[in-house]
């Protein structure tokens, strides 16, 4: 078989168990694959700072330039806008498939990314960006692309969903939830991604660009965090038979002058006890999918963490690898419909 180098960029959550997978199924990835993957550096910050022990130290490196621009396979795992935007720019350039999980930067600079992989004809994949180990990008970009998707709901940021479960079902107070979801690996870096809904805004944006085939950036997203919920806000929405849960909604919406357009909104919503997304505990997403032919889908599981998330990261290895073996490519940007997105305001 050939062999892939395959450079990883961060080795926090996320790709700490991207690596200890490679190497402990380095067999079947090899199968799955049709090429060995072999890891030839790992970028990190801190090269003094503990690590797990499926990392191997000797691939540990400070410099991410020369992992981005020395591989046939870059992994994307740092976060955030800079240095990941740069480091993914330089690594098309230099004719790497680029896997990411990095739904802030999709968001904002989506199209300039979009533009760098089809210039170097390379793959650029992201599923691990949406809803964690859920096969959301793939379902709406591949799975519906026969079917004119209506509306897509979701609880898409599993920090906020087990933050409110938590003070739903435990009573804890806002903070201890937080502490506990950042501990466990939940949150961003910065967890004021999730709490203010900025997280599940730019996966909205994801979601809907790809769910109704135009262009739609984080800027397009009403967005409304949890910051302000209360214990008194929980207890008044159980009393009404509901559970408050954050909300990324991405409707088709009829215009004025029977035109279609887009309307995408992240906010608190009380949603009845009866409802699919009701019952969606702890750090778990759910996705539903209204489409004029299927009628409803339900995609449900894992939003976040290191081992749901690597599992997302790793679909997107298996089918860049398999590309450079065998030919073929990733689809490239769905903005063929062009349908006008409704601003912040207007949603
Ligand atoms: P972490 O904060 O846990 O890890 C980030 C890693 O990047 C660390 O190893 C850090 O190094 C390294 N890093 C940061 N800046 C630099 C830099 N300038 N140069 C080199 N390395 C750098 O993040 P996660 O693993 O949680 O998340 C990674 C990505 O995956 C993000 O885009 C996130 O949104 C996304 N994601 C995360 C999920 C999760 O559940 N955690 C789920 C879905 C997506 P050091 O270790 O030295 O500090
Ligand atoms: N911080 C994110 C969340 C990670 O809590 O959903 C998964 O994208």
């Amino acid at each position: 078989r050939p062999v892939l180098k395959v450079g990883v960029l961060g080795s926090g959550t996320v790709g700490t168990q991207v690596v200890r997978l490679l190497g402990e199924q380095a067999e079947e990835f090899a199968a799955r694959s049709g090429a060995r993957l072999e890891v030839t550096g790992i970028a990190v910050r801190d090269l003094a700072a503990p690590r797990d022990p499926a990392v191997p130290r000797e691939l540990l490196t400070d410099d991410a330039t020369a992992v981005a621009t020395s591989n046939d396979i870059v992994i994307e795992l740092i976060g955030g806008i800079e240095p990941a935007r740069t480091l993914i720019l330089a690594a098309f350039r230099a004719g790497a498939s680029v896997i990411t999980g990095n739904k802030a930067l999709i968001a904002a600079h989506g199209p300039e990314l979009y533009a760098a992989a089809a210039a170097a004809d390379v793959d650029f994949y992201y599923e691990a960006a949406v809803a964690g180990a859920i096969p959301v990008v793939y379902a709406l970009r591949e799975s519906m692309a026969g079917d004119r998707v209506t509306s897509v709901l979701g609880i898409v940021n599993g920090t906020t969903n087990y933050i409110l479960d938590e003070m739903s079902t435990k009573g804890l107070s806002f903070e201890d939830a937080l502490a506990t979801a950042q501990e466990l690996g939940y949150a961003e870096a910065d967890p004021t991604a999730d709490v203010d809904g900025l997280d599940a805004a730019a996966k909205a944006a994801i979601i809907a660009s790809l769910a109704f085939h135009t262009r739609v950036g984080i800027d397009d997203v009403l967005v409304e965090g949890i910051r302000s919920i209360t214990a008194e806000d929980i207890r008044e929405a159980h009393a009404s038979g509901c559970e408050l849960k954050l909300l990324a909604i991405a409707q088709r919406v009829a215009l004025d002058d029977a035109a279609e357009g887009v309307s995408v909104r992240v906010h608190p919503a009380l949603v009845p006890a009866d409802h699919p997304l009701a019952s969606v505990h702890g750090a778990f997403n759910a996705v539903l999918v209204e489409a004029e032919s299927a009628g409803r889908l339900m995609f449900y599981g894992k939003g976040a963490g290191g081992a749901p998330t690597a599992s997302a990261v790793l679909s997107d290895v298996v089918a860049a690898a398999a590309h450079r073996v065998n030919g073929g490519q990733a689809p490239r940007e769905s903005s063929y419909a062009d349908l006008p997105v409704l601003g912040p305001e207007a949603a």
